[in-house]
């Protein structure tokens, strides 16, 4: 395990790329008798529990770009997970869920669960103790069977469930009315805000410029509206989006092509790393503040980064964050200079000019 490494990869990172939850599964997996048996792998952070059973028949299923791209590396390019909970095919005998915090997706996961399981399947899902929600036991109690826990090992715990249910269809993606947008919206089960409009979005959606915009980024665009209003304002303009969540990317794609029949680009990707530089006229910014269970700015600060590369000199980064963050203050270190140009009481619009 010491060898894997988290992707993004930053020197003297002291971040490890595994938590005590990977080692408890693992430990449980190699306790048992595993050939012929079919593994399934989902949400696997950074790739150790895929590696740790990597010679055994195992499939990986992940939404996020960052953990595919760490797997990938971190087993040399011989796991390639599937990034559509489509792709599941056949039966699995034991299914490993690194346990996620969003809900609905726990939710739309095990739907499509239900399909691939059979009564001696097993799902084996694990957590840091801090993290496991009583929801989470609903779920599976409600679409799997009963659980059992093991003990609690170094902050982590292991809930079991053997399929003892039926199968169902998942109730994700949600189509969702938004006041501002004529169409429905399609909002995938992984996606930020999926049952209703963020307020920090709200604002940013009644400050879209407008301008002689040929290329418009909508960074971390989850279901695209951000990028669909500055086509609205903006109709010249081609659009770009770009996100992490391969489910924000498909919901994106959806909700554009309901609105306009242009082409536009989708790109699956960390921020909106290694793109061409110098090529794009505004980018508009709404970042996340936690990958994961990790908390922090170092994804909004990669989102400046990247978007300072791309923009052509004179456009501009338009960015809405929390007052509190002082996206104002990091924006002005990066590109010398930043604006504040609309506040609430609880958020801050701020543009930066490359
Ligand atoms: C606060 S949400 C904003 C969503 C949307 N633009 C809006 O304003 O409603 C942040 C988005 O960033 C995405 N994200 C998180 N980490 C990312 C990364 N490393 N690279 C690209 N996108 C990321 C999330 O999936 C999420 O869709």
């Amino acid at each position: 395990m010491e060898t894997l490494k988290r992707y993004p990869f930053r020197q003297n990172d002291l971040l490890q790329a595994w938590d005590s939850a990977d080692e408890l599964i693992l430990k449980h997996m190699h306790s048992l008798d595993l050939s012929g048996k079919r593994i399934l792998i989902i949400n696997d952070q950074f790739g150790a529990i895929s590696c740790g059973l990597i010679n055994f028949d195992l499939t990986s299923y992940s939404d996020s770009f960052v953990s595919t791209k760490a797997l990938l590396i971190n087993s040399h390019q011989k796991i390639l997970p599937l990034h559509d909970l489509n792709q599941l095919s056949g039966f699995y005998d034991y299914v490993l869920i690194q346990l996620p915090k969003n809900l609905s997706y726990f939710e739309d996961i095990l739907c499509h669960l239900t399909h691939h399981l059979n009564s001696s399947s097993q799902i084996i899902c694990g957590s840091m103790v801090k993290h496991l929600a009583s929801g989470s036991f609903d779920l599976l109690n409600k679409y799997i069977g009963i659980t059992s826990t093991s003990l609690a090992q170094k902050k982590a715990r292991l809930i079991f469930a053997n399929f003892q249910k039926e199968k169902v269809d998942s109730p994700y993606p949600l189509k969702v009315k938004f006041e501002m947008f004529e169409q429905e919206i399609v909002n995938h089960s992984n996606l930020f805000s999926r049952e209703k409009l963020d307020i920090g979005t709200r604002f940013l959606l009644e400050h879209i410029p407008k301008g002689d915009f040929e290329t418009i980024l909508d960074l971390g665009c989850a279901n695209g509206i951000v990028g669909i209003m500055a086509k609205k304002m903006n109709p010249k303009a081609k659009l770009v989006f770009s996100d992490e969540s391969q489910m924000a990317i498909q919901s994106a794609r959806i909700n554009f092509q309901h609105y306009y029949p242009d082409e536009a680009d989708y790109h699956w990707t960390n921020c909106f790393e290694n793109q061409p530089k110098n090529s794009l006229d505004l980018v508009l910014c709404n970042p996340p503040f936690h990958q994961s269970n990790t908390i922090g700015d170092f994804i909004a600060w990669q989102m400046f980064q990247d978007a300072r590369d791309v923009l052509k000199t004179g456009a501009v980064l338009r960015v809405i964050g929390n007052s509190h963050l002082g996206y104002q203050i990091k924006l002005k270190k990066l590109f010398g200079n930043s604006k504040v140009i609309a506040t609430n009481s609880k958020f801050m619009i701020v543009d930066a000019v490359k």
